[in-house]
């Protein structure tokens, strides 16, 4: 009778640590990408609008952007033309995740 105990409930409590597991990782995938967005609205809608299409200032249009994620990190991080350089406003993780945001809008 214990046996049979034990092969009831071994399979469901796999289950629940799993289903607990990735519960966790979606909540920190939301977090991640919440944080991009967070950050952009914060330091880039100012030029860029929430949608990324704006152009003030010269701004370029996200959305269009033929730059990689590579070169949109590296232009967030030290600037160019009218647009100011983020090294020392944002750490090198923030402007992985604002980066990340801006690729997000221009896939719409
Ligand atoms: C003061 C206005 C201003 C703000 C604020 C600003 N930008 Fe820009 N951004 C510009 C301008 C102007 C350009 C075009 C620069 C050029 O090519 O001469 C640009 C270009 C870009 C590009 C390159 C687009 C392309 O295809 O060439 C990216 C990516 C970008 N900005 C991201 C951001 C992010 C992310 C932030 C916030 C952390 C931000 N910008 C904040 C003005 C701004």
């Amino acid at each position: 009778m214990t046996r049979f105990a034990i092969i009831l409930f071994t399979p469901l409590l796999l289950l629940l640590a799993c289903s607990n597991e990735t519960t966790a990782d979606n909540n920190a995938q939301r977090k991640g990408k919440g944080r991009g967005e967070q950050l952009f609205n914060m330091h880039c809608t100012l030029c860029h609008g929430k949608d990324g299409k704006l152009g003030l200032n010269g701004a370029k249009d996200l959305t269009t952007s033929a730059l990689s994620k590579e070169q949109m990190i590296a232009q967030v991080t030290n600037g160019k033309g009218a647009m100011m350089a983020y090294k020392n406003v944002l750490t090198a993780a923030e402007i992985e995740a604002v980066v990340a945001h801006v690729r997000s809008l221009r896939q719409q």
